[in-house]
């Protein structure tokens, strides 16, 4: 019997695109090992690892999504804990516009001043900072804010209830500045937070505030054209007296790996530019020495698996995260703050060292020219923080679909309002009997 958590071999064959005699030799060949049923022993698979590989095995197939939808006019955003700018690039790829960006961190603000020395970065605790000044200004507030707890004590939390948080901030400005639409971008670990009430709570607030929080839906950032496995929960807010809807971004069939991260192709025209890194100290370089491309701590040999594990040996769980060297013909794993930290450790394919700081940048879609101010850890940092630009610029024509869809509308109430006029300045006059008036007091939401 399949039970809701796995797929049989039929269904993960289907899922994938490849015929079941494929899928029982990868399971032979140990290159995709199948689970068995334990009364019949079929084949079955854990439908959470078919799901992250489909679309992997696509070669050649011809790709149909296209996002990209043309601003209608030139709508602007304000972007919220901003860090390097990942996201805010991505927005500006899609042709919205920077008005204001709020972060704290001194090396991030002078990494988006560098680089975009137009751009109103405001520097400081967002706690400080009043946005009332924007309210009509902007079509859309974006943020990632940190994830913290609050206290759930009643049924439906209320804004309040969340003070001293940032996600307070998040929607306090929202509430300050009343767009069209908000967006808050998270880790997928929000889901399941607090048995999933924090995020309860954030979209209750959001609710007290005037916003309808779209189901939520965490993306992949490899259906995105980000050669990366790094996953973003994506929490949508629509004001309340907007009926319009909105869609997320179609994922793209095409998967990109590290190759065409860093060698010249569909994603650069150039091989990545040499750059600052960090190294690994010398007793881990040893051992990574001995893992291959897409191998991890279990290609080594045992004694030296348990002596470079230690406790974790002994732990459950695959982690197969640890000691792991990246293959070019895969995504990278999701890149962390600080690359040769212990347990997610992505060495480079050929040579036993983490990525440099512009490898990290390719990895996250950064283009070549985006400079990053601060020591190289601070690099990392920002990098490892970021929004993958791709995914932001396809989250961007989402947003500007939406708005798309929000400008059409006001035109036409307006029309429809101009004609009431022309209706109401003639009713002495002779009138057209075909005059498509309506109510005289219709009125448009442009708040
Ligand atoms: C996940 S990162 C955002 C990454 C960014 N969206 C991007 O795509 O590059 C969160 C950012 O919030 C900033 N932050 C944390 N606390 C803050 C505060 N109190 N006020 C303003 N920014 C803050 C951090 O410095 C960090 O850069």
């Amino acid at each position: 019997m399949v039970t809701k958590e796995y797929y049989s071999l039929a269904e993960a064959a289907e899922k994938l695109g490849k015929s079941k005699e494929t899928l029982r030799r990868w399971d032979r060949d140990e290159k995709l090992i199948a689970v068995r049923e334990p009364i019949s022993d079929y084949r079955i698979y854990k439908k959470s690892e078919i799901d992250s590989l489909i679309g992997l095995f696509d070669d050649g197939i011809e790709e149909t999504t296209n996002n990209f939808e043309k601003p209608l006019k030139q709508y602007k955003v304000l972007e919220l804990f901003a860090g390097a700018g990942g996201l805010a690039i991505g927005l500006e790829k899609a042709g919205i516009k920077c008005v204001a960006l709020n972060e704290i961190d001194k090396w991030a603000c002078q990494t988006l001043r560098e680089n975009r020395p137009n751009w109103n970065v405001l520097e400081g605790d967002i706690k400080s900072f009043n946005f009332e000044k924007y309210r009509n200004k902007v079509d859309v507030v974006t943020g990632g804010f940190p994830c913290q707890a609050f206290s759930y004590a009643g049924k439906k939390l209320g804004l309040e209830d969340a003070r001293g948080t940032l996600f307070y901030e998040f929607a306090r400005v929202i509430n300050e500045v009343k767009p069209p639409i908000c967006i808050g971008e998270n880790v997928r670990g929000l889901l399941s937070h607090e048995k999933g009430k924090t995020l309860e709570g954030m979209i209750s607030i959001l609710d007290e505030v005037g916003y309808k929080v779209v189901p939520v839906e965490v993306l992949k950032a490899i259906h995105y054209k980000v050669p990366q496995k790094r996953e973003r929960l994506i929490l949508v807010g629509i004001r309340k007296d907007i009926n319009i809807k909105y869609e997320y971004p179609n994922p793209y069939k095409r998967i990109y790996n590290l190759v065409d991260a860093l060698k010249k192709g569909d994603l650069y025209d150039c091989d990545v530019p040499r750059s600052e890194g960090s190294k690994y100290p010398e007793h881990k370089k040893v051992v990574l020495d001995l893992v291959p491309p897409k191998g991890y701590w279990r290609d080594l040999p045992l004694e030296i698996q348990k002596d470079y594990m230690g406790k974790s040996f002994y732990l459950g769980g695959g982690k197969t995260g640890m000691a792991r060297r990246i293959g070019w013909d895969e995504p990278s794993l999701t890149l962390t703050c600080s690359p040769a930290q212990k347990q997610t450790e992505r060495c480079h394919p050929e040579e036993t060292r983490p990525f440099t700081v512009r490898e990290y940048a390719r990895i996250q879609t950064f283009p070549d020219n985006w400079k990053f101010m601060g020591s190289i850890s601070q690099q990392y940092k920002q990098i490892g923080n970021a929004v993958p630009c791709n995914l932001g610029k396809e989250v961007g024509y989402s947003i500007v679909k939406f708005l798309n869809k929000y400008y059409k509308k006001n035109q036409e109430n307006l029309a429809s309002i101009s004609l009431d006029k022309v209706s109401i300045v003639s009713s002495n006059t002779p009138v057209p009997s075909t005059s498509k008036a309506t109510s005289p007091t219709a009125s448009i939401s442009s708040k």
